[in-house]
Parts: structure tokens; sequence; C-alpha cells
């Protein structure tokens, strides 16, 4: 089975009513089915709060998701992913909108961009796996002028590809904007890119149960050689295997918005100044000392989500007590301090004992969180999650190897 049927993302019924729609195009026999199909299965299509049209996905790794928020798919696009970029549009800019699926985040760059760069141009480059879902896009509604300039994008690129046969999208792409649409696996695009060519990532496929392929470490090194140095990755989740990769893979990380969850997505970017928020102070102590922050490994950008989960899992079970604190009860959050919670304490100094530390007041506990102190919410090039991290990393290394500085 070739990887685009095993990732084969939506709903079964409407990938194959999808499928035989534009198989109609190309025989010729029903060149009307494009422009009815809306109206003929609206039922297939999700609708989100602010108006705008989402699918589901099918069952992956025994998870369905819909493609966007509930709260409102388009609008997830402005807020998640344009608000926290700070494009200098007196520049050409560069995007890569990685899992481009209906073409929202796209369109919401191209909105943007006809509002504020009135003298340059902008460049995106759109990496989707699965043809069914780009037509997708064109099928539902536009939910805002932009998205037309997408759908022609998109059309374009399904003809060349046999996928669609008629050009039945009006717009035109305006000659200061350049869309190109890759479709196949991120990881093989990203590999065929030039370096330091981007300053935007939008990063946006399925939750990293689903997907943990595209929140792999070596993923974002590739990321990493792509960027500019001024560039900004943006991705919606919280997650701390996806904030620690991006630290290995040599990025500065802030939190980014909250729009429809309880927390804000993750920002990375080469450079610290670009990011104005640090992660909450508990996360960045879990993502630092406990296994939860193993990330995801995918060494030749070429495994099956299921093999790339498992790994994690026995990374996670051999580096517990070992090298990391173990993340049961959240144990590290504790260190610093008084435990009221008898119970909760004693398993919480179990597992400090296993790494060296006496209790959540030791001198060891307040050595390793020492940096915490100066934890502040706005960040700079010197005070920020990723230095705090990687210093509180170190210490838990030379408590844990026997080398605690008494004083
Ligand atoms: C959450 S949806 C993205 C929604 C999209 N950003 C939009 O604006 O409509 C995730 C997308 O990732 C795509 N996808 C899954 N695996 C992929 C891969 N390996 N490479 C590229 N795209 C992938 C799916 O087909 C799906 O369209």
């Amino acid at each position: 089975m070739s990887y685009e049927e095993n990732a084969r993302i939506i709903s079964d019924d409407i990938f194959d009513l999808v499928n035989a729609c534009f198989d109609d195009e190309r025989s010729g026999q029903n060149i009307e089915g494009r422009v009815n199909f809306f109206n003929t299965y609206n039922d297939y299509f999700v609708l989100t709060d602010d108006g705008s049209y989402s699918i589901n996905s099918k069952e992956i790794n025994h998870k369905i998701e819909t493609l966007h928020t509930s709260t409102g798919a388009i609008s997830e696009s402005f807020e998640k992913f344009i608000k926290p970029m700070k494009f200098d549009y007196t520049n050409d800019i560069a995007v890569l909108d990685i899992c481009a699926g209906l073409g929202y985040n796209t369109s919401a760059a191209i909105s943007d961009f006809l509002e504020h760069g009135h003298t340059s141009n902008l460049k995106i480059d759109m990496v989707e796996i699965s043809h069914a879902t780009l037509a997708c896009g064109l099928l539902v509604p536009s939910p805002i002028k932009a998205h037309d300039i997408t759908k022609k994008a998109i059309e374009n690129e399904l003809i060349a590809q046999d996928y669609a046969a008629l050009s039945l999208e009006e717009c035109e792409i305006p000659e200061n904007i350049d869309i190109d649409v890759y479709i196949e696996d991120a990881r093989q695009t990203v590999q065929r890119l030039d370096d330091n060519s981007y300053d935007a990532i939008f990063l946006d496929p399925f939750s990293q149960n689903m997907a943990p392929e595209l929140f792999s470490l070596e993923f974002f090194k590739e990321f990493k050689r792509v960027i500019k140095e001024d560039g900004i990755v943006a991705t919606y989740t919280s997650a701390a295997p996806i904030r620690d990769a991006f630290i290995e893979a040599d990025f500065y990380i802030g939190q980014g918005p909250i729009f429809g969850r309880k927390q804000g997505g993750t920002l990375a970017s080469p450079n610290p100044s670009m990011l104005d928020t640090s992660l909450p102070k508990n996360d960045e102590i879990r993502i630092a000392l406990s296994d939860v922050g193993i990330p995801f490994r995918d060494s030749n950008l070429n495994n099956s989500s299921e093999f790339i989960l498992e790994r994690r899992t026995e990374e996670r079970h051999d580096a517990r007590h070992n090298t990391k604190i173990s993340s049961a009860v959240k144990t590290p959050i504790f260190l610093g301090s008084e435990m009221d919670d008898e119970k909760l304490k004693r398993r919480v100094e179990r597992n400090l004992a296993k790494m060296n530390i006496p209790s959540t007041t030791s001198p060891e506990a307040f050595y390793i969180i020492e940096c915490e102190k100066e934890y502040s919410k706005k960040q700079d090039g010197k005070n920020n999650s990723r230095n705090r991290i990687l210093d509180m990393r170190e210490r838990l290394k030379i408590v844990k190897s026997g080398n605690f500085p008494e004083n």
C-alpha cells in the first residue's frame, strides 16, 4: 500500500465520494459534480463556530479528529498561525505551510499579505499528503476571499497531477504571490528545500498520537536548516515532547496564542528576540527534568507512526529513574515546595530519591531549579525558556552523578 493510502486521512465515506467526483470529472462524465458537491453532500462537512467548514479524519491510531477546531476553522488560522508572526512586509516573505489541508492557513497568510504587503512579494509552499483533502478545499465554500486564490493554486496542481481535469476556479493569482503545492509526505519535501529560506513555517498536523512523524526531532532539524534566522515556526500544540524536540533541534521556544484550547500553542525560532512569552514555569520544569519531555525520533524520516510511538515509550521507560525524574504524579513540579498531602509526598520523594534528590526541599532540589528564581513571563535573549530548561537539565545530571556541589 502506498504511503498516501496509509495516510488517506479523511473519513472513508467522503474520501470515496470526492475521488468518485474527480474520477467522473476526468472521464468527462460529470462536469457538474464539483459545482454541486457541497450542496449534495453537505452533511459530510463539519460547520465550525465562525461559519467555516471542516471535515473529519478517518480513524488513525484509534483516534478520529476534525481537521480544525470547532471554535472556528478559519479563525484558528489567523489566531494561531498569522498573529504570532512578525512579518516585515517591507521585505519579501516566504512561508512553508506544512499539512495544508483545505488551505485555510495559506489563505489567512494571503489575506494578511494583501492587507499589509503593498510593495513586496509573497511566496508560499503548501505541503499536503492527500490529493482528496486538497480537493475538499475546492469543494467547501471559501470562508474568506483569499481562499479563492488558494483554490486556484490547488486546482492548478491537481490538474497538473491529473487528479482534476477542469479549470473552474476563476480567481487569478496576483503577480506578487507565488504558490507552489507539493502533494507528498512533508518529510520528503522538507529534505529538498533550500537552506535559510523561510520566514514562517506553519506546522498543522493531527495530534501527536496520530502523527508523531510530523513532530519528530529529525523533522525539526530540517526546519532549523530551512528557516531564516528571524523566522518563526508556529504550531497549535503545547505537548512536552514537541517543545523538547524544538530545543534539541536548536530552537528557542515560547508560548503561542490560546485559541479553542486551554493551553497556548508553541512558537520556535532560531532568534530568541522573536519570541515574547515564556512557557509556563511548570511546563519548563517537566520538560527539563522528566521523561515526559523525551521527543519523538524518526531517524531517517521514514518510520511509521506506530514504530515512532513505540520507540518513545521504550525510551521513556529506560530514562525514568536513570537520566530523568519520573513524570508520574508530575513529580518534578514539586521541587522546592513543602507538601501537605502525605501520600503524594511519599510518592514524589520516592521518585526523587532514585535521582539522588533527598526531598522536595533539599539543597539538591533548590540547586536544580535555581534558574527558575529568575522566571518571568516576558522572555529575552538571556532569560528564556530554552536557557532555563538546559540549565535545569545540566544540574539534574550533576546531582544524579553524585557531584552535587554542597555549597
Ligand atoms: C489538521 S489538518 C490541517 C488543516 C489545514 N492546515 C488547513 O488549513 O485546512 C492535518 C493535515 O495533515 C495532512 N497530512 C497527514 N500526514 C501528512 C504528511 N506526512 N505530510 C503532509 N501532510 C500530511 C492531512 O492530510 C491533513 O490534511
